[in-house]
């Protein structure tokens, strides 16, 4: 089913120099259950300026968070990993456009896959300053939270590949998400209790430390982010649910 995202013109994600070409990723090996780091590659290497820091946004939708951040931020690399196929090329056509109307974004590129299973198999240690998660899908139905981004097994994740001080930044406005996330997020900030998830072994206690939202300069008055979900789907009576995890 199309979306319609392109209003009937072709979209190009410029696989290659914007959208990751489905062969940057090597197929996984047969023994990935035994050796969990024989999949990982490089994602810097993907940047124009594999030195400048990594950061990843997860789930970008229609892409407002990366395109604004990304031209605010030319000192950073992101990386855009988004599981549908429309929605990837959209976003990564809306890069493509822009680098070639004025030459801004050359720091951002768009990656097609579950970000879940990217961030576990292929991301090596310590990488990723930031970790972005705006507006993930909330999954409302209780079979399907296993769909949820936000579990400790993606905590423990999220914590390998950030670097020391590296942040997961997260907002939603799903009340029944928030109260899931938060959960999830005070078993890992913390300290140890008997209920503690077994993710957690051999990690700083707690892995993380907490620090409030900071609202990006740029943000538009009366937003947080000014994503496309935001804007459409919240107004002023809901205040979306916001934190920081910093990795300690
Ligand atoms: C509700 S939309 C929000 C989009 C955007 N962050 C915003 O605020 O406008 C959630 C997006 O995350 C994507 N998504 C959800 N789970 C994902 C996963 N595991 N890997 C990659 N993309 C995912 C969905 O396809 C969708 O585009």
């Amino acid at each position: 089913m199309s979306l319609g995202l392109g209003h009937g013109k072709p979209l190009d994600p410029a696989e290659g120099t914007v959208g990751v070409a489905p062969d940057a990723l090597p197929p996984l090996p047969d023994d990935l259950l035994t050796n969990p780091d024989g999949a990982r590659l490089d994602p810097r290497d993907w940047f124009e300026h594999p030195d400048r820091p990594l950061e990843i946004e997860i789930g970008p939708g229609k892409g407002s968070f990366l395109l604004a951040h990304g031209a605010e931020h030319p000192e950073v690399n992101i990386l855009g990993i988004e599981w549908m196929g429309e929605v990837y090329r959209y976003t990564a056509d809306r890069v493509r456009r822009q680098r070639e109307a004025n030459g801004t974004l050359t720091n951002a590129r768009l990656l097609r896959a579950d970000a879940t299973a990217f961030v576990k198999w292929r991301v090596p240690d310590a990488i990723v300053t930031t970790i972005h998660l705006y507006y993930s899908d909330p999954w409302p139905k209780r079979k399907h939270h296993k769909n949820r981004v936000v579990q400790h097994a993606f905590l423990r994740d999220a914590w390998r590949i950030l670097t020391p001080g590296g942040q997961l930044r997260v907002v939603t406005d799903h009340d029944q998400l928030w109260v899931w996330d938060r959960a999830h997020f005070d078993a890992w900030t913390h300290p140890a209790s008997p209920e503690s998830p077994a993710e957690r072994a051999g990690l700083p206690d707690p892995p993380f430390a907490e620090q409030p939202f900071d609202r990006p300069a740029w943000a538009t008055e009366g937003t947080l982010l000014g994503t496309n979900y935001e804007r459409k789907f919240t107004g002023d009576h809901h205040q979306p649910h916001a934190t920081v995890l910093v990795k300690r």
